[in-house]
């Protein structure tokens, strides 16, 4: 994803809280056992740098946030920055996030689920490895809970109009329903990094968000 180099993740920082390994997640699933309670859990698809991760978590300290991150490099440094902030309800899985969905999270588990900028993968061969397919889209449907939510955005027009049908013939999710593009009201109220990045070269965003009945 990001062009720049990360920022360096301090040594001495505990990230025992706040990263987990795939292996390190429990099962059978029991969100008390990485948040120390069992609220309302909404979970990240593709955490990037974690800009989403821990805006929703200070905002909503109410609400538990499970980030899930392929890339161990992002993964890391979405949790340090969980870490630095002392933010007690936000968990970033290094993980697969189909595999996550497919193994680990039970039947009417989740509030909502969040895809921003899901990696496009452009050539048509790769395009099997894209996260919005048909069985990870029914599994979404089955881990929200009645009145759940999946918020879907990206800057790729192709992959927006290809993952509504996927989610129409997929899925019984009530949408899309019109997400409105709001002003970023100072330098990082941004959804995540990825929509910061395309509203300041005045890149188009698609944005969809679905209901589960
Ligand atoms: C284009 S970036 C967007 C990051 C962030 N959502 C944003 O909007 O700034 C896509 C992210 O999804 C991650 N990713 C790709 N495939 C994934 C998968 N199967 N499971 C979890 N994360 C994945 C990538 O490593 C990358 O960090």
């Amino acid at each position: 994803m990001g062009r720049r180099a990360l920022r360096k993740i301090d040594p001495s920082l505990d990230l025992s809280h706040h990263l987990k390994a795939f292996d390190q997640l429990p099962r059978p699933w029991d969100a008390r056992a990485l948040f120390g309670r069992c609220g309302s859990l909404e979970v990240e698809v593709g955490t990037g740098k974690g800009l989403f991760l821990r805006n929703a978590a200070a905002g909503r300290p109410d609400v538990d946030l499970l980030g899930i991150e392929i890339a161990q490099k992002y993964a890391r440094f979405a949790a340090a920055a969980l870490a630095r902030r002392e933010v007690k309800n936000a968990v970033v899985a290094l993980a697969d996030a189909p595999r996550v969905f497919r193994e680990l999270l039970p039947d009417g588990s989740l509030a909502a689920v969040h895809v921003y900028f899901p990696d496009p993968w452009w050539k048509k061969r790769h395009q099997k490895r894209r996260v919005m397919k048909g069985p990870f889209l029914s599994d979404v449907q089955r881990t929200l809970t009645p009145g759940g939510k999946l918020h879907f955005w990206t800057d790729v027009e192709e992959y927006f109009r290809v993952s509504l049908e996927l989610l129409a013939r997929h899925t019984d999710l009530k949408g899309p329903l019109e997400v409105p593009e709001t002003p970023a009201e100072h330098e990082m109220a941004y959804r995540t990094h990825f929509e910061r990045r395309m509203r300041l070269h005045g890149e188009p965003v698609y944005r969809a968000e679905f209901r589960k009945e």
